[in-house]
């Protein structure tokens, strides 16, 4: 069987984080910009069902039996295997890499998955269509996360923007003018399974509070789509900002996120807000292509450890995926 490799990028959310996860609509595209990368090589020497795993990232290596039932890329690897029928493959090592910050809202972990599924399954030559490659992402996701949307692993196994909404049919964007974006990390970690929980539990306590806040958010996010398809730059900005002021009542956003949000205003974006679960992570911020280098000095002099670049391109066939 020959080496094989496959890559997928990060995501960001646009629109909906949270209220994504009881149903509502939420917009997200991927982020191209940093990438997950896994190579197969075959063990040649080596007898059937070995399997070697090595991920610096995050100083793994180790065979396969040596990690947890409950570790995300031992359970990406073996959920892949069981979905393919497959006891003892040919020998093989898989070598994981990612450029994507871990905890900040940019999908590493489901990015990890996409790429262990694909290049499994091609290794083995029963290649994965991306909706199984999702399937395996959203499965590997509720280990730590409980019950997730699956806004994450259908952005990334997909690789286009996507209107996304639980169970129903996915649609991609149909995108009037390109839109530049900045992503600033607030350089805090913040686990997704944890603000999730979080907000379940007040959502409990409050049920009332919160599906009017997630209705809201509904409301933006449809919104938003409307004014990203005709081209409405200053509309999809202020959206943003109503969105971000939403996710505050849902007491999900953090003083150095809110920082990033007024210095980005400040420093003529058009719309900015958390994104991802919030409590840390990153903050995104639309702006005007000639305003992309003042906004980006004014973003790290307020304290982020990283800003990145992502665009979303004129203009993608509405259609559905
Ligand atoms: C995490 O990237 C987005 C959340 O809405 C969780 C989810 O959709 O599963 C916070």
């Amino acid at each position: 069987m020959p080496a094989t490799s496959s890559s997928y990028p990060g995501k960001i959310i646009l629109f909906g984080e949270h209220a994504v996860v009881y149903h509502s609509h939420a917009i997200a595209i991927p982020v191209n910009q940093v990438r997950t990368t896994a190579v197969i090589t075959p063990l040649i020497q080596y007898p059937p069902g070995s399997i070697e795993v090595s991920a610096p990232d995050i100083n793994t290596k180790c065979r396969l039996n040596m990690l947890a039932e409950t570790d995300p890329i031992g359970y990406a690897v073996r959920l892949t295997l069981q979905k393919l029928h497959v006891d003892k493959p040919p020998a093989f090592s898989i070598h994981i890499t990612s450029n994507i910050p871990i905890a900040a809202g940019l999908g590493s972990g489901a990015s990890v998955s996409c790429s262990i599924a694909k290049s499994i399954s091609t290794y083995l030559g029963k290649p994965f269509s991306p909706v199984e490659i999702s399937d395996i992402a959203f499965e590997v996701e509720k280990l730590h996360h409980g019950i997730p949307s699956g806004v994450d692993n259908t952005v990334i196994a997909i690789g286009q923007p996507v209107l996304f909404q639980h169970g129903e049919e996915i649609q991609s964007l149909q995108v009037g003018e390109t839109l530049n974006f900045i992503i600033a990390d607030t350089g805090i970690k913040a686990q997704t399974g944890e603000v999730v929980g979080s907000v379940r539990l007040r959502w409990q306590a409050d049920p009332t509070r919160f599906d009017t806040l997630f209705q809201q958010i509904d409301h933006i996010v449809l919104a938003a789509r409307d004014a990203i398809r005709i081209g409405d730059v200053e509309t999809t900005g202020k959206l943003m900002l109503k969105n971000h002021q939403l996710l505050q009542d849902m007491e999900v956003s953090h003083p150095a996120l809110d920082r990033l949000v007024e210095t980005a205003m400040s420093a003529n974006a058009l719309g900015a807000k958390l994104s991802g679960a919030g409590w840390g992570g990153n903050m995104i911020a639309l702006v005007r292509e000639n305003a992309l280098p003042p906004l980006e000095n004014a973003l790290l002099q307020a304290g982020a450890v990283r800003v990145i670049r992502t665009r979303l391109e004129s203009s993608f066939e509405e259609s559905h995926v």
